[in-house]
């Protein structure tokens, strides 16, 4: 018996070996082949901006602690399947606000308050954060920022567009594109006229122009709505960009921002990119309507910023109150904080 069995042995012991060996190589081909978004059949650069960082490599939060902002921020997120990093912000010495305030010649427009200061330093301490990971793109979110329960699939339409707008070849398979430094996907103005060079595109999530919600600063901003209808939003370079809310940064544009905001000269951090997208010291695309934009407690508490509050014109015992009260996200149509926190869509006055 024994001579006769152990060939039958050895087959059975070489059919294992090939089996496992057979094994082996398919577990690798999917892991490289089917799990690796740059090889992945038939994927397109789209569907990596419906991923939970937005299709960027990582989305920082601008916070200055755990409050109702926060906590609502991350609810939202968790909602919409997003993942966010808070980092820790590094305090900032009085000594240092005083310095950058009194940065360049008489002769440049300075910050306007303490609190302005501060904010823009805030936001020059993320931007080496996010230089320091040496990230491909991440996008900055300050923390009271909210935006439409169907973000994933409005940040796939913007993809499309902001490929074709800026003739990025098939090759290149990132989600936007590398021809900007910045790209503002929440913001609160940049006028859009017939003869400006644009994409326009359809995302059913866009507001009414009509009903646009224009910052009180700004009267004049919902008049260049032109040639948008509801459901349709434009991207194109960016002209006259207000408010921080949600700005993209490529690698080279982080770089570029902390040379170019780094020394002051103008009255608030957003003036000074605004600026600098104008005058193309930096290269800038923006989506309008903006995809996000931030929430605000109901009217009777006031507008209360944390820029408002650094200069002492806000009240930290009221805020207590907005966790349990519910406000409202102007241009956006499905609000997800309402959406998790009060099962509503919060419709903005006038919306
Ligand atoms: C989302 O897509 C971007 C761009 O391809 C990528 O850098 C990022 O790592 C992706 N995020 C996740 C969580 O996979
Ligand atoms: C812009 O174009 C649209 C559609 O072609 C037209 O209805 C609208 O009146 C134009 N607006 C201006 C300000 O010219």
């Amino acid at each position: 018996m024994a001579p006769r069995s152990q060939p039958r042995q050895r087959l059975l012991f070489n059919r294992l070996k090939y089996f496992a060996t057979a094994c082996i190589f398919a577990v690798i081909t999917y892991r490289y082949v089917y799990r690796n978004p740059a090889l992945q059949l038939g994927s397109k650069p789209r569907d990596a901006a419906g991923n939970s960082t937005l299709g960027f490599q990582k989305i920082v939060v601008l916070s200055a602690g755990p409050s109702w902002r926060t906590r609502g921020l991350e609810a939202a997120a968790k909602y919409s399947g997003i993942d966010l990093n808070i980092p820790v912000q590094p305090s900032i010495t009085d000594e240092l606000i005083d310095a950058f305030h009194n940065l360049g010649p008489n002769s440049v427009p300075h910050p306007r308050g303490r609190g302005e200061v501060r904010n823009w330093l805030s936001f020059l301490d993320i931007i080496k954060y996010i230089v320091a990971q040496d990230l491909e793109t991440a996008l900055i979110l300050e923390d009271d920022v909210d935006w439409d329960v169907s973000i994933k699939n409005s940040m796939k339409l913007l993809s499309d567009a902001a490929r074709k707008f800026t003739l990025t070849e098939k090759e290149d398979r990132s989600p936007y594109g590398h021809s900007w430094d910045l790209f503002w996907i929440g913001h609160c103005a940049e006028p859009t006229r017939n003869d400006t060079r644009r994409l326009i595109y359809d995302d059913p999530s866009a507001p009414d122009p009509e009903k646009w919600i224009n910052p009180p600063w700004f009267p004049w901003s919902n008049d260049y709505m032109a040639g948008l209808a509801p459901g349709m939003r434009s991207v194109q370079r960016s002209h006259h960009t207000d408010c921080s809310f949600a700005i993209a940064l490529s690698r080279h544009g982080a770089v570029k921002v902390l040379k170019f905001a780094g020394k002051g000269e103008d009255t608030q951090f957003d003036t000074r990119l605004k600026n600098g997208c104008k005058k193309k010291d930096l290269s800038c695309l923006a989506v309008t309507p903006e995809l996000m934009h931030h929430y605000v407690p109901p009217a009777e508490f006031g507008l209360i910023s944390s820029v408002a509050e650094a200069n002492n014109r806000g009240s930290r015992a009221e805020e207590e109150e907005f966790e349990y009260v519910m406000g409202s996200t102007p241009n956006i149509l499905r609000s997800a904080r309402c959406k998790v926190l009060f099962d509503s869509t919060c419709p903005a006055t006038g919306q």
